[in-house]
């Protein structure tokens, strides 16, 4: 079968391997189409939390059907069923003609979810669900999301509508702005312009809890964000878009008596009960049944990942890039 073998940090090529045979408990899965997410780039470069053995296919989520089980009631009962699916923690992923993985990294698509939209039902998706439910648990009265042109960033304005709270977005590039807000920001502001610390301190001040989401990690704007927001703000820091060391101090929490935390879907997941997840994606596929879509800017074979690697480095806020691994 064709796969995208990686052999090396930022070292892959297309290449054959024998088709693999499913054990009991494991499905195998055809794979219609996986999306390049910053976590995949992380994974490329072997800068992702979780390692793997060279060589390997990359690749952590995507959709396909359901082509042979290893037995197993899970496993059985998703025979021929289009699926959305995670990679196994150890072995190969989701960029490969066929995925050997195990059947509770499954799940089953309602019929009007397609192929392409399922691809990405877990990873986004399933943070944002928990960012809403960090935000309830603490009583927030605002949230303020970095990197607010994602699609994760879409999806969190989704919920976070349902649940009534307000979400202002940081952007880093000023023409974004109108077409950010029309993805159901309360407010946009632009992380570059000069006035930009000054503003969002007057316009976050009245807010008495306020929790602050942030996937830039690196450099000056998190921990000065941080700064201005009302004392008692929380802070999650779930990514590292900006890899420059970061410019922490120490003061936003001594003296404003605010919180850090980190949050990674891999370790959360594991904390929760199977019926937790099953009502979660239930909720997701409800919301992409309801129309919700993740904007798609490029579909492309893995013969050209190289390029759309490029595309979606130099554009992300366009939308994904998915592999079409039909
Ligand atoms: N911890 C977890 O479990 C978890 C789970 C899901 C997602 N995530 C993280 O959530 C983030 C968003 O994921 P996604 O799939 O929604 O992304 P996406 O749709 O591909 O969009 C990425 C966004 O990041 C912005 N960006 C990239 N580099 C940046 C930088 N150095 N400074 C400021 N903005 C930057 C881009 O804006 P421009 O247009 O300005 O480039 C774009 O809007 C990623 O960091 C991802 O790793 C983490």
């Amino acid at each position: 079968m064709k796969v995208i073998l990686l052999k090396g940090p930022n070292e892959f090529e297309l290449s054959e391997i024998p088709k693999p045979v499913p054990a009991k408990g494991q499905v195998l899965v055809k794979m219609a189409f996986s999306p390049i997410n910053p976590s995949d780039l992380a994974f490329l470069t072997g800068n992702y939390g979780l390692k793997k053995a060279f060589p390997v296919v990359p690749g952590l989520e995507g959709s396909g059907v359901v082509v042979a089980s290893g037995g197993g009631f899970l496993a059985n009962r998703l025979l021929n069923k289009n699926v959305a699916c995670t990679a196994p923690n150890t072995g190969n992923g989701t960029w490969a003609e066929y995925m050997l993985t195990d059947a509770n990294k499954c799940m089953d698509l309602q019929k009007n979810v397609s192929l392409k939209q399922g691809s990405m039902l877990f990873v986004n998706p399933l943070t944002a669900l928990s960012f809403i439910k960090k935000a309830k648990k603490m009583h927030a009265d605002l949230i303020v999301f970095s990197a607010a042109g994602s699609a994760l960033g879409q999806m969190v304005t989704h919920f976070a509508k349902e649940a009534k709270i307000p979400v202002f977005g940081l952007i880093r590039k000023e023409e974004l702005k109108e077409e950010v807000l029309s993805k159901g920001f309360s407010e946009v502001f632009c992380t570059e312009k000069t006035e930009y610390l000054e503003t969002l301190k007057t316009a976050t001040k009245s807010f008495k809890k306020v929790l602050f989401l942030d996937a830039i990690g690196g450099g000056r704007m998190p921990y000065e964000t941080l700064n201005v927001l009302p004392d008692n703000s929380k802070m999650i820091i779930y990514g590292r878009l900006d890899q420059k060391p970061s410019d922490f101090s120490p003061q936003n929490i001594l003296f404003k008596q605010n919180t850090v935390e980190g949050y990674w879907l891999s370790k959360e997941a594991q904390k929760k009960s199977i019926v937790e997840v099953v009502l979660d994606v239930r909720k997701i596929q409800k919301m992409l049944s309801a129309g919700f879509e993740t904007t798609i800017q490029k579909t492309i074979k893995m013969e050209e990942l190289k390029d759309g690697l490029e595309t979606y480095i130099n554009q992300m806020s366009s939308g994904k890039v998915l592999l079409d691994l039909n």
